[in-house]
């Protein structure tokens, strides 16, 4: 399975933030926003991943993130020059995909539940079309909103419906076969001009090929979309961390525990990350056995 970041689009809603430096590289906490997106495909097991950035943020995403040797993974970069929507992900990214199945996660989302690993895990081995995952919100018309009958199996998704049909938002992150590319590629534009994911989701559940997964009370999915919840993820992050002594998204311990590097690798990057917080971390990961 391969697996894809979108980290596209202008941010406005963040202005003036990410007028000169992209969304998903803005802080989180202690991290840059994409690492949470890219713990949880490496957390799926998944080490070829395609970052789509805007033209103008391509190089700093290949500043920051590199080959993914470092991680064990091997990271690969391209474009999306306007905002024409999620799915254009899988025309962008078709020939990355080539003949496989695809993760897509949303640059801006983040996850956190002691059961994603095994989650993740479960989505990849019971594929067979799409998994998706939804989550109960305060504010669904800000996102897809699933359709459920009373008994719980999903009519369809709505696109930032005015009068939400449920209060589950669909989140931002897809495990899809590889007919993905075939129906991104069928797509028209919606109203707002955009290549819904919404419309690649529907159509699968017409076909009856789709699960919804519930990401229930033990999971947080944090939005990142206004400064207030940006910040409400940042102090989310900082809690854990300070609360626990563990870190939320630290790549090279995931690399390391997943067995993509071993400690002669961890022990390089612990260098590479200086006198920071976040090297002292690293060392306390290695010291540990
Ligand atoms: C997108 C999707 C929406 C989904 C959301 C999750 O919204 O269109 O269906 O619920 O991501 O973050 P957007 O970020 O484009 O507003």
């Amino acid at each position: 399975m391969k697996g894809i970041v979108l980290a596209g689009g202008a941010g406005t809603r963040l202005h003036p933030l990410t007028r000169a430096l992209s969304k998903q590289l803005l802080p989180v906490y202690d991290k840059p926003m994409i690492y949470y997106p890219l713990s949880v495909l490496m957390l799926a097991g998944i080490r070829e991943i395609l970052v789509i950035t805007t033209p103008w943020d391509r190089m700093s995403f290949e500043r920051l993130l590199e080959s993914g040797e470092n991680l064990g993974i091997e990271i690969s970069f391209a474009e999306q020059p306007q905002p024409n929507g999620l799915a254009e992900a899988f025309i962008i990214g078709r020939d990355f995909v080539g003949s496989d199945s695809v993760c897509l996660v949303l640059g801006d989302n983040i996850f956190y539940g002691a059961g994603l690993s095994l989650l993740l895990r479960q989505a990849r081995e019971e594929l067979d079309g799409a998994v998706l995952f939804a989550c109960q919100v305060q504010d669904p018309e800000r996102y897809g909103v699933v359709e459920m009958t009373p008994d719980g199996s999903v009519l369809g998704i709505e696109e930032k419906p005015q009068r939400p049909k449920s209060p589950f938002a669909v989140t931002g992150l897809y495990f899809y076969d590889n007919r993905v590319l075939d129906i991104a590629a069928g797509l028209r534009p919606s109203a707002r001009g955009e290549l819904e994911i919404t419309d690649v989701n529907n159509t699968y559940l017409r076909e009856g090929h789709a699960k919804v997964k519930l990401l229930g009370r033990g999971y947080a999915w944090l939005d990142t979309g206004t400064h207030q919840s940006l910040l409400d993820a940042s102090q989310f992050v900082a809690t854990l961390q300070r609360r626990q002594g563990t870190y939320v998204a630290c790549l090279e311990e995931i690399a390391y525990r997943m067995g993509f590097i071993d400690r002669a690798g961890l022990e390089r990057t612990v260098a590479a990350h200086g006198k920071s917080e976040y090297a002292a971390y690293l060392r306390t990961v290695l010291a540990e056995e």
